[in-house]
């Protein structure tokens, strides 16, 4: 278990290999999810306080990079806890005015995903 510390929310305990978007609702955050935990809809970002993994997925990468927020913020869709976090969600159904989060997001992390070292991202 691994303690999610979520900005406004309080800390909880979270499963080892948790997709973060997954714990963050479990832990009663209503983040956005809106393309259903594909890397596409973006609406998944958080800001990591502390521990943000040092991994990204070739997914987020693309995405991030394509809307100029690579370095900026994070996609919960493609995190898996595995350690002690601290992040703040930056788009949810209260603060967006969506009638609701998305459509669930699979257990494990689509599409299938592979992490690469994110300095080694920033030199592609
Ligand atoms: S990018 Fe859509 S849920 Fe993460």
């Amino acid at each position: 278990m691994h303690n999610l510390t979520i900005d406004g929310a309080g800390t909880y305990e979270v499963e080892e290999g948790t997709r973060l978007v997954r714990a963050l609702e479990e832990c009663g955050v209503a983040v956005g999810h809106r393309c259903g935990g594909q890397a596409h809809c973006t609406t998944c970002r958080v800001e990591f306080e502390e521990g943000e993994p040092q991994v990204m997925t070739e997914a987020e990468y693309d995405k991030l990079t394509d809307i100029g927020q690579f370095g900026e913020m994070r996609l919960a869709c493609q995190i898996v806890v595995d350690r002690d976090m601290n992040v703040s969600p930056l788009m949810t159904v209260e603060d967006q005015g969506w009638d609701d989060a998305g459509p669930d997001p699979a257990v494990t992390v689509e599409p299938a995903a592979e992490w690469f070292p994110i300095e080694e991202l920033e030199d592609t």
